[in-house]
């Protein structure tokens, strides 16, 4: 399939809880180059599955380090508190503060189906976390006040109809 499409805020699937994998096999293997792909044509830093519609737990990051592959990631183990500007690529040019833990670990599979535990610190702590909250429905917008996320939300789908507007022209 090569590149997918990144589905956008707030379109209702982006709230799904994602499945944990059963199965490793050759579509998963798909599925992990293809979402590498998209992320990568995208300029972004990691992906969850559920971003490209489908509801399964497999992320992949790379800050810059390498690519990372997890499947069924949990959080083992956490610590500190670090407040940052995040983006994601389901909500175009939007930037907000969010309040993560400084050190992670985290296990999970990668997509041969073998068991990983990563100590993660900085940059790839931070982008870990932001794409497992994926997994259950959760996005930086929630990490905001009531209000502001309003007021983003409103811009963003008037935004969409913007773009759906040109696109008809
Ligand atoms: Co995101």
């Amino acid at each position: 399939m090569g590149l997918r499409e990144v589905i956008t805020y707030p379109h209702p699937i982006l709230r799904k809880k994602s499945a944990v994998v059963e199965a490793i096999n050759e579509d998963l293997k798909r599925l992990v180059e293809d979402m590498a792909e998209t992320m990568y044509a995208s300029h972004g830093i990691g992906l969850a599955a559920i971003q490209i519609g489908i509801p399964e737990r497999v992320i992949v990051v790379n800050v810059g380090e390498g690519l990372v592959v997890l499947v069924n990631p949990v959080i083992d183990e956490a610590h500190g508190e670090t407040r940052m500007e995040e983006g994601c690529l389901c909500l175009p040019g939007v930037m907000v503060e969010v309040t993560r833990h400084e050190t992670i670990t985290v296990s999970g599979l990668n997509e041969a189906g073998q068991e990983l535990t990563l100590h993660a610190e900085g940059l790839l702590a931070r982008a870990l976390q932001h794409e497992i909250d994926h997994l259950d429905g959760t996005l930086i917008v929630d990490k905001v006040s009531r209000l502001k996320r309003e007021l983003l939300t409103s811009a963003l789908r008037k935004e969409a109809k913007e773009h759906a507007g040109v696109k008809e022209k």
